[in-house]
């Protein structure tokens, strides 16, 4: 079995500061095999949020997986912007913009689908699609595939589909020949969890779509701020959600579902009765 904490949409430079502390004591507890962050770890690209970043990152467990968001690139800064989008990440969080983690049961890879000609919306390459095959083109049974990126692939309801990451039909076709099981996301400050079969049909193929709420950001969007916890014990994956819960000043489980993997892919095999955290 393996346990991940997806984090997302950090937001340095605008955090609401009592959660800091908090969420690095419940995310070392939870004694995670892997830490995901899916971008946004700035509010603006600043040096000074990166660095608030870095001394977060450093508070927490390792290994991280940890890509880049359309805010991790900067905005005004229109020369920064298009010559050195990621000067900050790079020197701050990471070189790396196709980290991978693989042992015997889960292999993890994170791409940076942030881009500096649109503001917001994110796309995917066919150099990225390379390294998918390459990472993931392996036969092993058993090892669940995960791929972290910061635009998501799927959307709870009542989102405008230019969320979505661009190129996700024709990424889609490369997920489905490697079979990767996992897809996790943020960017929408918003918790989700879905089946690519919903939008995508391709036979005998669907994947869990899983998107995190932001987890230290004051922009909610109407929720409270949360991060994803996954056990993951092939064929089967348990996603909760941990909830921040100012009556209790702690992150708490509120909700988890279970998910196992069939001949149509991942499908949900139990939904357990809500507990409210709030
Ligand atoms: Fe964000
Ligand atoms: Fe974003």
């Amino acid at each position: 079995m393996r346990t991940i904490v997806h984090l997302s949409d950090l937001h340095f430079g605008r955090v609401d500061a009592g959660l800091v502390e908090p969420l690095i004591e419940t995310v070392r507890a939870a004694r995670p095999h892997v830490v995901v962050i899916s971008g946004d770890l700035t509010q603006r690209a600043r040096a000074w949020q990166f660095k608030e970043a870095r001394t977060f990152l450093d508070a927490l467990p390792k290994p991280q997986i940890v890509v880049p968001g359309n805010h991790d690139v900067p905005l005004y800064n229109v020369f920064a912007r298009f010559l050195t989008p990621l000067e900050n990440y790079r020197r701050y969080v990471s070189a790396d913009l196709e980290p991978f983690y693989r042992d015997e049961e889960i292999a993890v890879l994170g791409l940076n689908t942030a881009r500096s000609l649109t503001f917001k919306n994110g796309r995917i390459n066919q150099e990225q699609l390379q390294v998918i095959r390459s990472r993931f083109s392996f036969k092993e049974p058993g090892v669940t595939k995960i791929l972290a990126t910061h635009h998501p692939f799927d959307l709870p309801k009542g989102h405008d589909e230019d969320d979505l990451v661009g190129r996700a039909r024709t990424a889609m076709e490369r997920l489905a020949a490697c079979r990767i099981d996992i897809l996790l996301a943020g960017h929408l400050h918003v918790s989700h969890s879905g089946h690519t079969a919903d939008r995508y049909r391709i036979a005998g193929y669907s994947a869990l779509v899983v998107s995190a709420g932001t987890a230290l950001s004051e922009r909610r969007r109407g929720e409270q701020n949360s991060f994803n916890l996954l056990h993951i014990d092939w064929p089967r994956a348990t996603v909760s959600r941990c909830v921040w819960n100012p009556d209790q000043n702690r992150f708490v489980e509120a909700q988890s579902e279970i998910f196992a993997h069939g001949a149509e892919g991942w499908r949900q095999v139990a939904e357990p009765p809500k507990t409210e955290a709030s």
